[in-house]
């Protein structure tokens, strides 16, 4: 159990730490937390207790279930603090104006955000599919000083990227497609050295379309949610999930993250034929 969680547990004497679902997220001054086991009295205990255990909280909000629907949302339930979901998040140098209840975001990602914006070069044209409120995008934009190409379909996401945009000072690298990323092909003639895929749950069914926006020797960062008892096994899943759909591409497989008991979340870096 992480730290911040038993912290606030052993504070708030409600019992047993054993007993925590899960860990915390912090976004921005917003802490989002799992208490699924904890009666009504006692998450109002733990919650006070985050916000004087973190400093830079403010808000704290208990996320029911899991992350759901086509914008990938969390279900969230204000504990205690501010009654607000908008907030300013940093990260890598970069600074976020997310809204948790309306857009996706997981801080858990920022490392593999930073691993992805280090490979890339200068000259590369960069198209991320899923862009969110643009934590993929603006590293490489600032970072690299490639230009980007993001798509969203959640407009409100989609507006908060651009607002981002500016707020790093990146806005005349990167533009924001409002839309469906099937569509990409009628919305935009360009090819792309680079593609990200960062939507675990249905990267599969939009690979066609990556292909089809890819110049020839692109890279395609393919993210899945996978399930193995380890990284070997997930890794071999991920494998034959791509043999069927891109069967004479090299891919190196590596694990991200774990994402739930054996489901880890998987990356393929699939190289596009000459
Ligand atoms: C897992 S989230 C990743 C967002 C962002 N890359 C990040 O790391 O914060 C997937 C994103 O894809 C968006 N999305 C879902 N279906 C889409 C589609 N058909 N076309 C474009 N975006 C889509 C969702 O709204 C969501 O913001």
């Amino acid at each position: 159990m992480p730290r911040l969680i038993r912290a606030a547990l052993s504070k708030s004497g409600v019992g047993d730490p054993a007993r925590a679902s899960s860990g915390v997220d912090v976004v921005g001054d917003i802490a989002i937390v799992r208490l699924a086991e904890f009666s009504s009295p006692e998450k109002k205990k733990v919650a006070s207790a985050l916000l004087s255990e973190l400093k830079n909280v403010r808000v704290v909000m208990e996320q029911e279930g899991g992350i759901e629907g086509e914008f990938r949302l969390r279900k969230l339930r204000h504990l205690a603090g501010e009654r607000r979901t908008l907030t300013l998040h940093r990260e890598n140098g970069c600074s976020y104006r997310v809204d948790v209840a309306k857009c996706y975001f997981s801080p858990r990602l920022s490392t593999e955000r930073l691993r992805i914006a280090r490979q890339v070069k200068r000259s590369e044209r960069v198209l991320n599919m899923f862009a969110g409120v643009g934590p993929f995008s603006i590293p490489i934009a600032k970072i690299a000083g490639a230009s980007v190409t993001s798509c969203e379909l959640n407009a409100y996401a989609a507006e908060l990227h651009e607002e981002n945009d500016r707020l790093n000072k990146v806005e005349r690298l990167v533009t924001v497609i409002k839309g469906d990323a099937s569509e990409l092909p009628r919305a935009t003639k360009s090819k792309f050295d680079r593609i990200l895929m960062p939507h675990p749950s249905e990267a599969d069914r939009f690979l066609p379309t990556a292909l089809r926006m890819a110049k020839a020797k692109a890279t395609i960062h393919y993210y899945r949610h996978v399930l193995g008892e380890d990284e070997a096994e997930a890794a071999e899943g991920l494998r034959e999930e791509l043999s069927g759909l891109v069967p004479d591409a090299k891919c190196a497989v590596r694990k991200v993250r774990e994402v739930g008991p054996r489901w880890l979340e998987m990356a393929a870096e699939i190289r596009v034929r000459a």
